[in-house]
C-alpha cells in the first residue's frame, strides 16, 4: 500500500448508495421500492454494457431514465413522464455510505478521485449535495469517450487527468465488473463488497477485498 499515490474510486454503488432511491419509491409505490430499485439497478448496467457493445452511447443519466421506465412498466406500475421525473431526480441526492465521509478525510493525503459511468452534470451535482465535493478534487467521467466501464479505455482517464501511473494507483470499486475491469486495466484493486456478494468468474481477483472503506483506510494508512 505504501507506493499508493491515488485513490479513484467507483461512484454509483462504492460511495453512493444506489438503493437510497427506495425511500421515494415507497411513497409513490407502497412496498414496491426494493423491487423497482433491484430491476431499475440491474437494467441501468445492462444497458450500458448493451450500448458500449453495439457501439452506441446515450449518457448515464438518460440511461438511468430508460431502466427506471422498463423496471416501472415490468412490474405494471401507473407512471407519467412527470413521475418518472421526480423519482429519476433521486440520483441528485443518493446517500453516501455511512462510512464514506470520515474514510475519505483519513486519505486527503492521497491523490483522491472518482472514475465513473456517471456524466458529468450528474455527479457533480450528487457529489455537491452529498457534501463530498470538498474530499473529492477530481471528479472524470467516461462521458468524455461516449463509451462505459469496463472498456478498458476509460480507466485510462485516471492516469491521463491524475499523472498518477496506474501501477501506484488504488481503483476502489463495490461492483464485481468494475473491480476485473480495473484490475485487467493495470490498477491495484480494492473490492468494498459491504453485501458479501460473490465474485464474478473472470479469472481476475482484486488485490484486496474489504468489508468497508473505513477498513480500506485503516489498511492505506497502516
Ligand atoms: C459507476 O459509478 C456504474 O457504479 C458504476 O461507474
Amino acid at each position: 500500500m505504501k507506493d499508493i499515490k491515488a485513490v479513484v474510486f467507483d461512484a454509483y454503488g462504492t460511495l453512493l448508495d444506489v438503493h437510497s432511491v427506495i425511500e421515494k419509491l415507497d411513497t409513490v409505490f407502497p412496498e414496491k421500492g426494493t423491487q423497482i430499485s433491484q430491476i431499475w439497478r440491474t437494467k441501468q448496467l445492462e444497458y450500458t454494457w448493451l450500448m458500449s457493445l453495439m457501439g452506441r452511447y446515450d449518457n448515464f443519466f438518460n440511461t438511468t431514465r430508460r431502466a427506471l421506465i422498463y423496471a416501472l412498466k415490468a412490474l405494471k406500475l401507473d407512471f407519467n413522464a412527470d413521475l418518472c421525473e421526480t423519482i429519476l431526480n433521486e440520483y441528485y441526492v443518493l446517500k453516501p455510505f455511512s462510512e464514506v465521509p470520515a474514510a475519505l478525510e483519513n486519505m486527503q493525503d492521497k491523490k483522491i478521485a472518482i472514475l465513473s459511468n456517471g456524466n458529468l452534470e450528474m455527479l457533480n451535482t450528487v457529489v455537491k449535495n452529498a457534501k463530498l465535493d470538498k474530499l473529492i478534487p477530481n471528479i472524470l467521467s467516461v462521458d468524455e469517450l461516449k463509451i462505459f466501464k469496463p472498456f478498458l479505455g476509460v480507466y485510462q482517464l485516471a492516469p491521463a487527468k491524475l499523472g498518477i501511473p496506474r501501477e501506484q494507483t488504488l481503483f476502489v470499486s463495490s461492483n464485481s465488473f468494475d473491480v476485473v475491469g480495473g484490475k485487467v486495466f493495470g490498477f491495484k484493486v480494492a473490492w468494498a463488497n459491504r453485501a458479501g456478494n460473490q465474485l464474478d468468474e473472470l479469472d481476475v481477483k482484486p488485490d484486496i477485498e474489504v468489508k468497508d472503506l473505513k477498513q480500506l483506510a485503516d489498511l492505506i494508512k497502516s
